[in-house]
């Protein structure tokens, strides 16, 4: 059995890969022999000994790639460690509710089998001047919280690096 650690990650545009990056960085820095995959490339588990997944909250919601890396993979899944993080509001103020973790809970709870090591909301990056169609539209909505808002980066760095550290002996 392989000793690498597979990080895939789900991302439309981009911020939720550059998370996973990290992560794998600060995992190889820890002696881990690391992966990175978008869940669309992923074509087989075997030979990994822990899972890190990676999606981004739209509407309430992990991407669908998520959904389909989940249930695609659920027998090899259900039979390693795996951790899980999900990206979502995009200012850091926002962080501070409790809806913010219950939007990452309730994607879980889809996945009875699935028992994450680790589970962890992270700040997200909007910029509506890279929005393509339908965000753009949903953007431009009156009533949606995004309308009018601006470009903003509310990913935390120094949050992520301690996270994946973490993940050292979770994943061990
Ligand atoms: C149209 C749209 C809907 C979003 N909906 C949510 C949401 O329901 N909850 C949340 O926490 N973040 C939401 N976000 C923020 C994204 O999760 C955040 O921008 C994330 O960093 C995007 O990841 P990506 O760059 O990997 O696609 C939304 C962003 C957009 C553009």
């Amino acid at each position: 059995m392989s000793d690498a650690v597979l990080v895939v990650y789900v991302t439309r545009y981009g911020s939720t890969q550059e998370v996973a990056e990290r992560v794998a960085e600060v995992m190889r820095e820890n002696g881990l022999q690391v992966d990175v995959k978008p869940a669309r490339q992923v074509r087989t588990l075997e030979g990994y000994r822990a899972v890190v997944l990676g999606a981004p909250l739209y509407i309430g919601r992990w991407l669908k790639d998520a959904h389909r890396f989940l249930a695609r993979y659920q027998e090899s899944l259900a039979q390693l460690p795996v951790a899980v993080f999900a990206l979502g509001p995009t200012r850091a103020e926002e962080m501070e509710g409790p809806d913010v973790r219950a939007q990452l809970d309730q994607q879980l709870s889809k996945y009875p089998w699935l028992k994450p090591v680790a589970a962890e909301m992270f700040g997200g990056r909007y910029d509506p001047a890279t929005l393509r169609f339908p965000d753009s539209l949903l953007a431009a909505l009156p009533a949606s919280p995004l309308h009018g808002a601006p470009s903003s980066d509310a990913r935390d760095w120094e949050a992520i690096r301690a996270w994946a550290k973490a993940l050292y002996s979770k994943l061990s």
